[in-house]
């Protein structure tokens, strides 16, 4: 395939750009912070080393770095910023509560007027517990499913990479330092869309397993009614169904995706989208299961999500404004609208360069992710990092495609046009079977790895 560009114009274009800032506080954070940052989906080896090392501030879907690059990004805040950086109702709302005050001895009426405003979005909300990530909620919908069952094993769904950085989910990675092998054993994995898979763990593990656990989609929609299945599956084994919306709520639905595919789980969470990027996060579900947590039942007391942190009081504000936001306003519809301008822009780009076959895009509109191959048709962290590479020299920091409710047209067109020669590098690439020259810099690496 011919391109007009030689890799020395590349490399030199693409070390124009300044990071010199970045570069400098890149050298010193590591000493200070295992990692450099506090998600590992946000470290160096998640990005190739021309990229922006530290964000100043951010507004709308545009971010600006400590040398004072513009960009504008994808994916914002791990998905948790849908509406957009510093969204002014919401920043406003989360002020008026800190004048009032941020935590105090007894609970504020927000905690109850949040929990409505949930109750009145979710379906199957009958109750609702917070605390400040999916993580904890995730891991506390799986205490509750233990004490309501009298069971141990967790069954879950193999095609999600994340569910919770406890040892539950952890202990099934490669990166699994410090995690007892009795923690790992008491999570099972089937897969997703294959109900075979879910049948046949409860007939090697009978009365065993106390939840089955999946998100309700990922790139993959359910077929064959694999959901409706997976908790019929569930409830005839005597199990909890529990759906992880941490990504999936406020972006596929206002409801959550359990609204799209009509699917009432006994327990599900919701974190990220909830607050715009403050943290804030609910267990949610039947009533039965999660007053076990309460004061009012004669049963085994259980110890659920007691943080100091968990009602803190302006991200409880921040989220009441945003899910008024998400109910008032064409949100979601914005979502897919932008996501499939983006969708039909970047295959026209891609296939333009000849790399249709390379650089593919998956997910919904609202969700989208794009997987990257090399001339063997084998999915390629250098290629990955190249193509991230040439992304931010044309501005654009996409580790995905998720676009919020504040990317508008021209967002989406500059960014087509930056994929568009972001391709076409690609295209040299693969034509010489290599990044080398190309690529300046290691190749990120999967989180999930032993060593580093
Ligand atoms: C599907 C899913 N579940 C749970 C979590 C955990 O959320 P948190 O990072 O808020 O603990 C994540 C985080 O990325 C996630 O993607």
């Amino acid at each position: 395939m011919e391109s007009t560009i030689d890799s020395r114009t590349v490399r030199a274009l693409v070390e124009r750009i300044n990071f010199e800032n970045s570069a400098a506080v890149r050298s010193k954070v590591h000493r200070v912070i295992p990692g450099g940052t506090h998600t590992y989906a946000k470290g160096d080896d998640q990005f190739p080393e021309r990229s922006p090392g530290f964000i100043a501030r951010g507004k709308g879907c545009h971010v600006w770095d400590i040398d004072g690059n513009e960009f504008i990004e994808y994916g914002m805040g791990l998905r948790a910023v849908t509406l957009g950086h510093a969204y002014a109702p919401v920043v406003e709302a989360a002020y008026r509560q800190m004048l009032l005050g941020n935590n105090f001895n007894r609970p504020a009426l927000l905690e109850l007027e949040c929990a409505q405003m949930l109750q009145s979005l979710v379906p199957g909300a009958e109750m609702v517990k917070f605390a400040k990530d999916g993580s904890a909620v995730l891991t506390a919908g799986l205490k509750l499913a233990r004490a309501y069952t009298g069971r141990t094993l967790v069954a879950i769904c193999g095609e999600s990479p994340f569910f919770s950085y406890n040892d539950w989910f952890i202990g099934q990675t490669p990166m699994d330092g410090g995690i007892p092998p009795v923690s790992k054993s008491m999570t099972i994995t089937f897969s997703y869309n294959d109900i075979g898979s879910l049948e046949r763990l409860f007939e090697q593990y009978p009365g065993q397993i106390a939840m089955v656990l999946m998100e309700p989609a990922r790139v993959t929609e359910p077929q064959d009614g694999f959901l409706h299945k997976a908790r019929e599956t569930a409830h005839r084994h005597g199990a909890v169904f529990m759906l992880d919306e941490t990504i999936s709520g406020f972006r596929f639905h206002r409801g959550g995706a359990q609204s799209v595919y009509g699917i009432t789980p006994d327990l599900s969470c919701f974190g990220k989208a909830m607050a715009n990027g403050f943290s804030l996060s609910a267990l949610t579900g039947r009533r039965e299961i999660m007053e076990l947590g309460g004061l009012q039942h004669e049963k085994e007391r259980v110890f659920l999500l007691s943080t100091t942190h968990g009602a803190e009081y302006p991200a409880l504000a921040a989220a009441i404004e945003t899910m008024r936001i998400y109910r008032d306003e064409p949100v979601i519809e914005h979502l897919y609208r932008v996501g499939e301008r983006l969708r039909e822009g970047f295959k026209q780009a891609v296939s333009d360069a000849g790399m249709e076959n390379h650089i593919t895009i998956v997910g919904r509109p609202c969700n989208l992710l794009f997987g990257t191959r090399d001339h063997d048709d084998n999915p390629s962290q250098a290629f990955r990092t190249l193509f991230l590479q040439e992304l931010i020299r044309w501005g654009v920091l996409a580790p995905s495609f998720i676009v919020s409710y504040s990317h508008d047209n021209s967002d989406i067109d500059n960014t087509v046009e930056a994929i568009a020669r972001a391709a076409r590098v690609y295209a040299k690439a693969i034509d010489a079977r290599s990044t080398d020259g190309l690529l300046i810099g290691a190749p990120t690496k999967p989180v999930y790895r032993r060593y580093n």
